[in-house]
Protein backbone atom coordinates (compact mmCIF):
# COMPACT_ATOMS: atom_id res chain seq x y z
CA UNK A 1 0.00 0.00 0.00
CA UNK A 2 1.42 3.72 -1.40
CA UNK A 3 2.58 5.64 1.89
CA UNK A 4 0.26 9.09 2.40
CA UNK A 5 2.21 12.11 1.72
CA UNK A 6 2.18 14.16 4.65
CA UNK A 7 0.27 17.44 3.99
CA UNK A 8 -2.53 14.29 2.76
CA UNK A 9 -2.21 13.16 6.42
CA UNK A 10 -2.81 16.06 8.30
CA UNK A 11 -5.74 17.44 5.58
CA UNK A 12 -7.73 14.16 6.63
CA UNK A 13 -6.49 13.41 10.15
CA UNK A 14 -9.87 14.30 11.44
CA UNK A 15 -11.01 13.37 14.70
CA UNK A 16 -12.32 9.38 15.39
CA UNK A 17 -14.65 8.73 18.14
CA UNK A 18 -16.20 5.56 16.76
CA UNK A 19 -13.45 2.90 16.82
CA UNK A 20 -13.93 -1.12 15.82
CA UNK A 21 -12.67 -3.51 18.66
CA UNK A 22 -10.21 -5.76 16.64
CA UNK A 23 -7.11 -5.37 18.38
CA UNK A 24 -4.21 -3.53 16.98
CA UNK A 25 -0.97 -5.46 16.18
CA UNK A 26 1.80 -4.93 18.76
CA UNK A 27 4.13 -3.88 16.13
CA UNK A 28 1.99 -1.09 15.25
CA UNK A 29 1.93 0.12 18.21
CA UNK A 30 5.19 0.01 18.80
CA UNK A 31 5.68 1.82 15.91
CA UNK A 32 3.17 4.55 15.99
CA UNK A 33 4.81 5.20 20.13
CA UNK A 34 8.89 5.72 17.78
CA UNK A 35 6.94 7.77 15.11
CA UNK A 36 5.82 9.81 18.19
CA UNK A 37 8.77 10.10 20.09
CA UNK A 38 10.91 11.91 16.51
CA UNK A 39 9.35 15.01 18.10
CA UNK A 40 11.09 17.56 19.32
CA UNK A 41 11.46 17.93 22.94
CA UNK A 42 13.03 21.30 25.03
CA UNK A 43 16.34 20.54 25.67
CA UNK A 44 15.85 17.03 23.97
CA UNK A 45 14.98 15.58 27.95
CA UNK A 46 12.33 13.19 26.24
CA UNK A 47 10.82 13.21 29.96
CA UNK A 48 7.91 11.68 28.86
CA UNK A 49 6.26 7.86 28.98
CA UNK A 50 3.25 6.39 27.01
CA UNK A 51 1.16 3.89 28.41
CA UNK A 52 -0.92 1.60 25.89
CA UNK A 53 -3.93 -0.31 28.17
CA UNK A 54 -5.44 -3.19 26.36
CA UNK A 55 -6.62 -4.93 29.03
CA UNK A 56 -10.41 -4.88 30.32
CA UNK A 57 -9.80 -3.66 33.93
CA UNK A 58 -7.50 -0.69 32.94
CA UNK A 59 -9.96 -0.09 30.38
CA UNK A 60 -13.28 0.01 32.33
CA UNK A 61 -11.72 2.36 35.39
CA UNK A 62 -11.26 4.49 32.61
CA UNK A 63 -14.47 4.02 31.08
CA UNK A 64 -16.23 4.49 33.94
CA UNK A 65 -14.44 7.90 35.83
CA UNK A 66 -14.66 9.13 31.99
CA UNK A 67 -17.87 8.49 31.30
CA UNK A 68 -18.61 9.68 35.30
CA UNK A 69 -17.16 13.16 34.46
CA UNK A 70 -18.58 13.30 31.15
CA UNK A 71 -22.50 13.13 32.77
CA UNK A 72 -21.28 15.20 35.25
CA UNK A 73 -20.56 18.16 32.82
CA UNK A 74 -23.70 17.29 30.35
CA UNK A 75 -26.04 17.46 33.51
CA UNK A 76 -28.20 20.51 33.54
CA UNK A 77 -27.09 22.07 30.49
CA UNK A 78 -29.69 21.50 27.90
CA UNK A 79 -28.53 21.50 24.09
CA UNK A 80 -29.83 24.61 22.48
CA UNK A 81 -32.68 24.33 20.37
CA UNK A 82 -30.35 26.16 17.65
CA UNK A 83 -27.26 23.51 17.93
CA UNK A 84 -25.90 23.29 14.60
CA UNK A 85 -26.16 19.77 13.00
CA UNK A 86 -22.60 19.52 12.40
CA UNK A 87 -21.86 20.58 15.95
CA UNK A 88 -24.60 18.10 17.68
CA UNK A 89 -23.00 15.62 15.46
CA UNK A 90 -19.50 16.53 17.35
CA UNK A 91 -21.52 16.29 20.43
CA UNK A 92 -23.24 12.83 20.04
CA UNK A 93 -19.84 11.09 18.60
CA UNK A 94 -17.93 12.50 21.59
CA UNK A 95 -21.16 11.20 23.73
CA UNK A 96 -20.48 7.80 22.11
CA UNK A 97 -17.36 7.83 22.29
CA UNK A 98 -16.92 8.65 26.70
CA UNK A 99 -19.82 6.05 26.56
CA UNK A 100 -17.99 3.54 24.77
CA UNK A 101 -14.09 4.06 25.90
CA UNK A 102 -13.55 0.54 27.08
CA UNK A 103 -14.68 -0.95 24.23
CA UNK A 104 -11.74 0.34 22.19
CA UNK A 105 -8.79 -1.93 21.67
CA UNK A 106 -6.31 0.62 23.32
CA UNK A 107 -6.88 3.61 25.46
CA UNK A 108 -3.55 5.16 25.18
CA UNK A 109 -2.27 8.00 28.23
CA UNK A 110 0.72 10.31 27.01
CA UNK A 111 2.88 11.06 30.00
CA UNK A 112 4.90 14.37 30.96
CA UNK A 113 7.35 14.93 34.06
CA UNK A 114 5.34 17.79 35.63
CA UNK A 115 7.99 20.41 34.91
CA UNK A 116 10.94 21.26 33.41
CA UNK A 117 14.03 21.53 35.50
CA UNK A 118 16.28 24.41 33.68
CA UNK A 119 13.34 26.90 34.12
CA UNK A 120 11.34 25.13 37.28
CA UNK A 121 14.80 25.52 39.32
CA UNK A 122 14.96 29.63 38.54
CA UNK A 123 11.52 30.15 39.17
CA UNK A 124 10.20 30.50 36.02
CA UNK A 125 6.81 28.47 35.95
CA UNK A 126 5.23 29.71 33.20
CA UNK A 127 7.89 29.14 30.68
CA UNK A 128 8.38 25.53 32.75
CA UNK A 129 4.79 24.41 32.15
CA UNK A 130 5.18 25.90 28.41
CA UNK A 131 8.04 23.79 27.86
CA UNK A 132 6.22 20.47 29.02
CA UNK A 133 3.46 20.48 27.32
CA UNK A 134 5.75 21.87 24.11
CA UNK A 135 7.23 18.76 23.98
CA UNK A 136 4.41 16.38 24.83
CA UNK A 137 2.32 17.66 22.45
CA UNK A 138 4.35 17.39 19.28
CA UNK A 139 4.74 13.85 20.39
CA UNK A 140 1.13 13.66 20.64
CA UNK A 141 0.51 15.03 17.43
CA UNK A 142 2.93 12.56 15.54
CA UNK A 143 1.34 10.03 17.14
CA UNK A 144 -1.95 10.81 15.24
CA UNK A 145 -0.62 11.26 12.17
CA UNK A 146 1.28 7.91 12.37
CA UNK A 147 -2.39 6.79 13.10
CA UNK A 148 -3.77 7.82 10.34
CA UNK A 149 -0.86 7.00 7.99
CA UNK A 150 -1.35 3.17 9.58
CA UNK A 151 -5.49 3.15 8.62
CA UNK A 152 -5.63 4.10 12.84
CA UNK A 153 -8.21 6.18 13.98
CA UNK A 154 -7.68 8.52 17.22
CA UNK A 155 -8.70 11.68 19.34
CA UNK A 156 -6.59 13.86 21.25
CA UNK A 157 -8.99 14.27 24.53
CA UNK A 158 -7.75 15.86 28.40
CA UNK A 159 -11.22 14.84 29.96
CA UNK A 160 -8.84 12.20 32.37
CA UNK A 161 -7.56 15.29 34.00
CA UNK A 162 -10.79 15.30 35.86
CA UNK A 163 -9.61 12.41 37.76
CA UNK A 164 -5.98 12.27 36.64
CA UNK A 165 -4.65 11.60 41.03
CA UNK A 166 -7.21 8.33 40.98
CA UNK A 167 -6.09 7.36 37.40
CA UNK A 168 -2.10 7.91 38.68
CA UNK A 169 -2.74 5.76 41.53
CA UNK A 170 -4.77 3.07 39.69
CA UNK A 171 -1.81 2.52 37.38
CA UNK A 172 1.02 3.26 39.18
CA UNK A 173 1.60 6.57 37.40
CA UNK A 174 4.81 8.29 39.93
CA UNK A 175 3.93 11.41 41.33
CA UNK A 176 6.30 13.92 38.91
CA UNK A 177 4.74 12.52 35.65
CA UNK A 178 1.65 14.36 34.43
CA UNK A 179 -1.18 12.71 31.84
CA UNK A 180 -1.49 14.95 29.92
CA UNK A 181 -3.43 13.28 26.91
CA UNK A 182 -5.80 10.29 26.45
CA UNK A 183 -6.21 9.05 22.98
CA UNK A 184 -8.66 5.85 22.25
CA UNK A 185 -7.02 4.01 19.26
CA UNK A 186 -8.76 1.58 16.89
CA UNK A 187 -9.53 1.10 13.33
CA UNK A 188 -12.26 3.37 12.54
CA UNK A 189 -15.99 2.52 11.78
CA UNK A 190 -16.82 5.48 9.33
CA UNK A 191 -14.18 7.17 7.02
CA UNK A 192 -11.09 9.42 7.35
CA UNK A 193 -11.17 13.88 6.87
CA UNK A 194 -11.38 16.15 5.53
CA UNK A 195 -10.70 18.56 8.38
CA UNK A 196 -12.87 21.61 8.09
CA UNK A 197 -11.12 24.62 9.71
CA UNK A 198 -11.54 28.89 9.30
CA UNK A 199 -9.44 30.22 6.37
CA UNK A 200 -5.98 30.49 7.66
CA UNK A 201 -6.01 34.45 6.06
CA UNK A 202 -8.06 35.42 8.82
CA UNK A 203 -5.43 34.59 11.79
CA UNK A 204 -1.76 35.85 9.56
CA UNK A 205 -0.50 38.67 10.82
CA UNK A 206 2.13 40.19 8.62
CA UNK A 207 5.24 41.19 10.61
CA UNK A 208 3.08 42.59 13.79
CA UNK A 209 -0.27 41.89 14.98
CA UNK A 210 -3.06 43.50 13.51
CA UNK A 211 -1.31 44.00 10.10
CA UNK A 212 -3.38 41.51 7.61
CA UNK A 213 -1.38 42.35 4.50
C1 LIG B 1 -6.93 19.88 23.98
C2 LIG B 1 -8.03 19.11 23.29
C3 LIG B 1 -8.97 18.45 24.05
C4 LIG B 1 -9.99 17.72 23.44
N1 LIG B 1 -10.89 17.03 24.21
C5 LIG B 1 -11.81 16.24 23.62
C6 LIG B 1 -12.69 15.45 24.41
O1 LIG B 1 -12.67 15.49 25.64
N2 LIG B 1 -13.55 14.63 23.78
C7 LIG B 1 -13.61 14.54 22.41
O2 LIG B 1 -14.38 13.75 21.89
N3 LIG B 1 -12.79 15.31 21.63
C8 LIG B 1 -11.89 16.14 22.21
N4 LIG B 1 -11.03 16.88 21.44
C9 LIG B 1 -11.09 16.77 19.98
C10 LIG B 1 -11.67 18.02 19.32
O3 LIG B 1 -13.06 18.07 19.56
C11 LIG B 1 -11.34 17.94 17.83
O4 LIG B 1 -9.94 17.96 17.67
C12 LIG B 1 -11.96 19.09 17.06
O5 LIG B 1 -13.35 19.07 17.17
C13 LIG B 1 -11.58 19.03 15.59
O6 LIG B 1 -12.08 17.84 15.05
P1 LIG B 1 -11.79 17.43 13.53
O7 LIG B 1 -10.31 17.29 13.38
O8 LIG B 1 -12.54 16.15 13.31
O9 LIG B 1 -12.30 18.54 12.66
C14 LIG B 1 -10.05 17.66 22.03
C15 LIG B 1 -9.09 18.32 21.26
C16 LIG B 1 -8.08 19.03 21.88
C17 LIG B 1 -7.03 19.71 21.02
Amino acid sequence: MAELGVFETMYSMRAIRRLKPDPIPEDTLRKIIDAGIHSPSGGNLQDWAFILVRDAEGKRFIRDHYWGIWQKLQAGRPLPANLPATQLRVLQAAAHLAEHLDEVPVILLACARKDYPPFARAGYDRASVATVHGSIYPAVQNIMLACRALGLGTVITTIHCCFEEELKQHLGIPAEMEVSALLPLGYPQGKFGPTTRKPAEGIIHWERWGQKG
